[in-house]
Order: structure tokens, then C-alpha cells, then sequence
């Protein structure tokens, strides 16, 4: 049985595939190579021993996705990564996130009756719950979704109500909508991690790149919010527990007729961590010293939010495992690594 995974050369994508492998799965990756770098496949053959079929096309190309499902007849379920994904680049450039974010989706939606595909595991993001209201926080599944604070938020939300009325026309498909936290750290394997591109706007590749002397300190944006050490809180996620969850939410929809046909989970690990916690914590786990210092707000920043994640325990039979200091030393480890390539 293979499983395709749309966007498997990217960060969450890359984790996901290895898991994928160890569990048994042949896997098909389908990537157009945009924000992601081919020697990823050899990362993941190192620490499979299998090389995963690769197709190098754009998923809003719905011929050439036609001829993917054509060539591998034994696709049976899809991990749609496949999205543009910057939250500052999609208020800059709303009509791209629409139509990449959107067009991906519909076509693989549309293919998968005519292939026999039965299950689709969609990444969405806990910013479809905007900044709950304490009363909210955790946020659990319930919780309210809120207008969304980016194109690139909207698009996971209309995603979602995209899937959501399709299985509810009688489409023979099932779903599992897995709403990340944010997912951080590298595999143990130092063999794949996260590649950004050009100066990064995420905290962990930040501390990393500071930390390596790349960039001359970390600013904290904001150090005047109502939480305990007054910077924003976050529910961060080790990446290979995130790509569990992957796993066990494919078995799901493949493997469990009780099932409903559409499902959606948090994965978080449960608790809120501060930026100043992460940024403390890095230091003690690595003991490398970080420069930093508070600057003003970023604007568009969610103040505090972190997820209820008993349902996926419930249900799925997941929980994170992995604790902060080894995920950031993990983070670290990928961060010399790729230091190591480029000298
Ligand atoms: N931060 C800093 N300095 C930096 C970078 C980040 O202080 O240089 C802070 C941010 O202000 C925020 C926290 O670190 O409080 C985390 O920021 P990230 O940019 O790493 O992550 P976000 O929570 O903003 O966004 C991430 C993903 C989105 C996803 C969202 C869901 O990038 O794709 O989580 O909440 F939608």
C-alpha cells in the first residue's frame, strides 16, 4: 500500500515520510521543489535505508497530478503538506495563497474517486482559532474558529470547509484535519531539519542562526503582553512527534470503519511555553550563549495559545513525548550540521 505525500521534500513533509517508511508504508512524494531542496531524499534514505519514490511537479498542475495517480495504481491514501505557508508573505501576496493553497486541494479532491484514493490527512494550523478568549485557552477542537489574521490563515479555514462539504455531499472519501501547534527541532539523525530560506521569521531557526553567529542577536517582539513573563506563549511541537501523529491519523482513516468520515485533532503537547522560556531554556540545554534583546510588538502575533490535546490521545492513541531541552538540542544539532555542508 503507498501513501502519497504532497509537499514530502518540505519540513513537516520530510519527518513525516521517514515515519511513513518505519511504519511499513511505500511512499510517493510529489513536490515542486519551491521552498525545499532535492537532497532531502537522500536525509531520508539514510535514515530509512529506502529512497521514496519522487515526482518533482506542482500539485496545481491537475494533468500531471492525473498521470502520478495513473503511474502508482496502489495509492490508497494522501498527505496533503503541499501549501505556501508565510504569514507575512500571504498579506503581501493574498492572490498566490489563494490560488496555490486552494487549487492544491481541489484537485487532489477531485482525483481521488476517480483513483480509488480513500483517505486524506490535511495539515491545517491552530490559527484557525485566532487569540481565544481565556475561557478558551486551551483551545480544544470546539473552541470557536475567529476571522482569520492572514490569507494564509483564511486558507486553512476555507480548506477546511472545503473538505468538510465535499465529504458531506456522499464524496467516497475520509478525512483527518491535524491542527499543528508550532512543530520545532530536527530529527535525531541530524539528516533533515528545517531549511529556511533566506532570513528566517520563525523563533527556533532564529535562535539557531544567533547562536551560530549568523544573525547578531534575537529580538523578542514584545515584552508587555498579560502573560506571567510578559513575552507570547506558544504550544511548541517536537516535529518527529508531530509526524507520528501522521502516521497514526493515515491508520485511521485507512483502517478503522467506525471512524467518522471527517475528524479533526489538535497537535500540541498540551502546554504553553514562553518565548523568553524558549530562549532560557535553549541556553541551558545547549550551552551555547544567546544574544538577545526585547523589541516592539510583531505585528499580527497571537498573545497566548496552546492546545487541549486529550482527543488525539483519546482517539488517535498519540501524545508528544519528546521534552524542550532535547527537542532544542536537536534543533542545534541540525543547525551545526548544515554549517558543516556549506563550509
Ligand atoms: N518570535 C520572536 N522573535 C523572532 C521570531 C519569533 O520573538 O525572531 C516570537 C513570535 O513573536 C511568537 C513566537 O516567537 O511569539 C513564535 O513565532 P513563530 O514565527 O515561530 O511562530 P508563529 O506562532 O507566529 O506562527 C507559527 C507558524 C504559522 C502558524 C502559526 C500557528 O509560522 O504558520 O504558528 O499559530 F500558522
Amino acid at each position: 500500500m503507498a501513501i502519497l505525500v504532497t509537499g514530502g521534500t518540505g519540513y513537516i513533509g520530510s519527518h513525516t515520510v521517514v515515519e511513513l517508511q518505519q511504519a511499513g508504508y511505500d511512499v510517493v512524494i510529489i513536490d515542486n521543489l519551491s521552498n525545499s531542496r532535492i537532497e532531502v531524499l537522500d536525509g531520508i534514505t539514510r535514515i530509512t535505508g529506502k529512497r521514496p519514490h519522487f515526482e518533482q511537479l506542482d500539485c496545481c498542475d491537475k494533468a500531471a497530478l492525473q498521470e502520478v495517480f495513473a503511474r502508482y495504481p496502489d495509492i490508497e491514501g494522501i498527505i496533503h503538506f503541499a501549501a505556501f505557508k508565510a504569514v507575512g508573505e500571504s498579506v503581501e501576496k493574498p492572490l498566490p495563497y489563494y490560488r496555490n493553497n486552494l487549487v492544491s486541494l481541489i484537485n487532489l479532491l477531485e482525483l481521488m474517486p476517480e483513483y480509488g484514493v480513500r483517505g486524506l490527512i490535511f495539515s491545517s494550523s491552530c490559527t484557525v482559532y485566532g487569540q481565544p478568549t481565556a475561557e478558551h485557552l486551551p483551545v480544544t477542537e470546539a473552541s470557536p474558529i475567529q476571522p482569520a489574521l492572514s490569507p494564509y490563515g483564511n486558507t486553512k479555514q476555507i480548506n477546511e470547509d472545503i473538505i468538510r462539504y465535499y465529504i458531506g455531499s456522499g464524496a467516497p472519501v475520509k478525512s483527518v484535519i491535524l491542527r499543528y501547534f508550532n512543530p520545532i527541532g530536527a530529527h535525531p539523525s541530524a539528516e533533515i531539519g528545517e531549511l529556511p530560506i533566506g532570513v528566517p521569521q520563525n523563533l527556533i531557526p532564529y535562535v539557531t542562526q544567533t547562536a551560530a553567529g549568523i544573525r547578531k542577536e534575537l529580538r523578542i517582539f514584545g515584552n508587555d503582553y498579560s502573560t506571567p513573563d510578559r513575552t507570547c506563549i506558544r504550544d511548541y511541537i517536537y516535529v518527529v512527534d508531530l509526524a507520528k501523529a501522521h502516521v497514526k491519523a493515515m491508520d485511521r482513516v485507512l483502517h478503522t470503519p467506525e471512524a467518522e468520515p471527517i475528524e479533526v485533532f489538535n497537535i500540541g503537547t498540551g502546554h504553553g511555553v514562553s518565548t523568553l522560556e524558549v530562549v532560557e531554556t535553549f541556553e541551558r540545554a545547549t550551552g551555547v550563549k544567546l544574544p538577545w534583546s526585547y523589541a516592539p510588538r510583531r505585528e499580527g502575533d497571537i498573545e497566548q495559545i496552546w492546545g487541549n490535546v486529550d482527543k488525539a490521545a483519546k482517539v488517535l492513541g498519540w501524545r508528544a513525548e519528546a521534552n524542550l531541552d532535547d527537542v532544542l538540542r536537536s534543533a542545534w544539532h541540525w543547525q551545526q550540521r548544515l554549517q558543516e555542508q556549506e563550509s
